[in-house]
This record gives C-alpha cells, structure tokens and sequence, in this order.
C-alpha cells in the first residue's frame, strides 16, 4: 500500500509514519515545518525514517504544492496537518488556523476527489465538542467548540464528510483526545510538566488544576488511526480516547512519582477557550474498529520520561 501522510514530521505524523513503514507500506510524507516549535524538533522527529528507501518527504504547504503529482499512485490519506493548540488560537493567529485546517484540508480534499485515492482519514479532535458538562462525549452529541482551533477542526470535519457524501470519497474522521507519549509538542501541559521535574523551575497551571482530560497515549492513537483506515465506516466519526478522566492536580501527582522529583507550582487564571473536562465514550470505536485503549496513564507517562531523559542524554555525548 501507498500512504500520504499530511504533518509527517509532527508529533502524531511521525509516529503514525513509523507504524505504516514498520508493516511495509509506502509513504509520501508532506510537512510545512511550520514554526509552532522548531524545526530542528520536527526533523529529528523523522530522523529515523529519512533514509529509508520506502519515505519520501516532500516540504511543502498544502496550500501550494502539486498535490496531483504527489497523489500519483497513493492508495490512502492520512490528513494531520493543522496548526494545534487551543490557546493561541485567537487574535491575529486566526489567519493561520484558517488557511492551515481548513482551507488546506479543502484544496486536499479536491485534489483527492480528482486522484481516485481509496480513502482519507482525517485528524480530528475533543475540540469539536466544547465545554459540556455531558460526560462521556459521544459522536452523536451536539458539537460546540469553544475556541477558534475548535471551529476549524469542527469545519474541516465537515469538509472531509461533505465529499463522502457529495462524491463518495471515503472519508473517516478520527476525535482524538489530549494525545501525549514520546515527541509530544512542547507547549502541551505534560511535556512542559515533565521539563520542569528534568530541568527545575515551577510548573504553571491554568486556573484550579481541577480541570480533567481523557489522556490518550500516542500509540494508541496510531493503533486507532490505522484502524479506521482499515474497518472504519465511510462518512463517520470516531472517538479516540485513553479510557479516563484524569484532573491536572491528579496529573502533577502521578508525574512526581513517576518522576520522583517533587514539582513547584505556580497558578495563574485559566485562559479563554480552554474546556473544564473531557472524556471520550468510545464505544463506536470498540465496536467499529475494534480499537481499546492499551496503555494506562503512568505507563505512558513513564515511556515520555524514559524519551525525555533519553533525549538529555544524547545532547550530554
Ligand atoms: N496532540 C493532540 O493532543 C491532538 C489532539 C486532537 C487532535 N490533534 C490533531 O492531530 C494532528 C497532529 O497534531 P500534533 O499534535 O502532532 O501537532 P504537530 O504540530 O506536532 O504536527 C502537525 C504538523 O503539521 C504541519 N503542518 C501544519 N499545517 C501544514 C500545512 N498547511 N501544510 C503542510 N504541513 C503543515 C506542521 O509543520 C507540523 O509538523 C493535528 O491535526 C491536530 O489538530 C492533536
């Protein structure tokens, strides 16, 4: 099989990567190097597969690179690109969520309809659903985001399920929930946490700490996403969640025993747009895909800090 994957060089795009070359597939994989962290991150994110003779990365926005010639022969379409993040998302930043999650999921979209491509699964996110207090989230649930990276994850979702209906491009749209493991991005709450318990310093809570996420480890959300590409039902979402509902303050306790270093924290107001929980009711995902979540919060948690400290190491040779 021939693969696009969309964000290659990202946090999830270089796991999911990983995977579709681990089981012999071919991969295409597109990246912008966008500035939301380095790019000297990113790249050494794929470092491992550059040279392998089966991935080819091409650099580029989808915005403008030639998407036919890079659809040529691609069987399906792993579509993660996006700018992520929830708080900066407002202001002037607006113009990059907009022209990076949706209207380039439209101009891939387009290209894809004319490719004859077997099927494009999209990178979706809680976002979608806002601040409820309807606990699990269910696909059928009415979706109000609650900042603008959630509008535009909710419109591109849209997009990707109009050309399944308009046109019959397969499409499937994955909800994945709080994602953190190896090479999670810098600014997300558990990457900063375990820094601060490598490098010293004070973590910073948004508001209470009492604010709860579904924390769903990125191998599991590769699992996930490779199954909906495999059994998931054309024009449908799925929930992708790690199965429970962990507060911030429940967080910082597992991560000084997981860590054994005891954490200073610093509290400042919650921000707009952040949410005070989320849960994923993945019962359409059990029973669609066969997916379960595997790995448990503190196993997670110890594989992150096991790549942290690993990383530390190899800047130390
Ligand atoms: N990490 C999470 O917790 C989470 C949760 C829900 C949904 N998601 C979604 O999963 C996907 C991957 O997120 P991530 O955390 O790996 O982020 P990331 O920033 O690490 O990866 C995204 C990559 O996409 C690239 N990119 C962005 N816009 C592009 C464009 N227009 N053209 C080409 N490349 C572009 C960026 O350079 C980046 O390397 C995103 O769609 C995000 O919305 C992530």
């Amino acid at each position: 099989m021939r693969y696009l994957v969309t964000g290659c060089a990202g946090f999830v795009g270089s796991h999911l990567v990983e995977r579709l070359l681990a089981q012999g597939g071919e991969v295409i994989g597109v990246d912008a190097f966008l500035e939301n962290y380095p790019r000297e991150r990113k790249l050494s994110q794929i470092s491992g597969v550059l040279e392998q003779p089966s991935f080819r990365l091409v650099e580029g926005l989808l915005q403008e690179i030639d998407l036919e010639e890079i659809l040529e022969g691609i069987d399906q379409v792993f579509h993660l690109a996006a700018v992520p993040g929830v708080r900066p998302s407002w202001g002037k930043a607006f113009q990059d969520y907009a022209d990076n999650n949706l209207l380039a999921t439209q101009r891939l979209l387009e290209a894809c309809r004319e490719s004859g491509i077997q099927r494009l699964i999209y990178a979706s996110s809680s976002s979608v659903y806002g601040d409820t207090d309807r606990l699990p989230m269910h696909e059928d649930a009415l979706t109000l985001p609650f900042s603008p990276y959630g509008v535009t994850k909710l419109a591109a979702e849209h997009m990707v399920r109009l050309y399944y209906r308009n046109f019959g491009l397969e499409t499937v749209s994955v909800r994945y929930f709080t994602v953190y493991g190896s090479r999670q991005r810098p600014d997300m709450a558990i990457q900063r946490f375990l820094r601060v318990a490598a490098e010293g310093g004070s973590v910073t809570v948004f508001g209470d700490g009492e604010q709860s996420r579904d924390f769903t480890h990125v191998t599991d959300i590769a699992d996930a996403t490779l199954r909906a590409a495999a059994r998931g039902t054309p024009g449908r979402v799925y929930n992708v969640g790690g199965g429970s509902r962990v507060t911030v303050n429940e967080l910082l306790a597992l991560i000084e025993q997981v860590t054994g270093c005891r954490l200073s924290i610093e509290r400042t107001p919650a921000k707009p747009g952040d949410v005070r929980a989320t849960l994923a009711d993945c019962s359409s995902a059990q029973q669609d895909l066969g997916f379960t979540p595997r790995v448990s919060l503190k196993e997670g948690l110890e594989e992150q800090w096991a790549w942290l400290n690993s990383l530390a190491d190899k800047a130390g040779q």
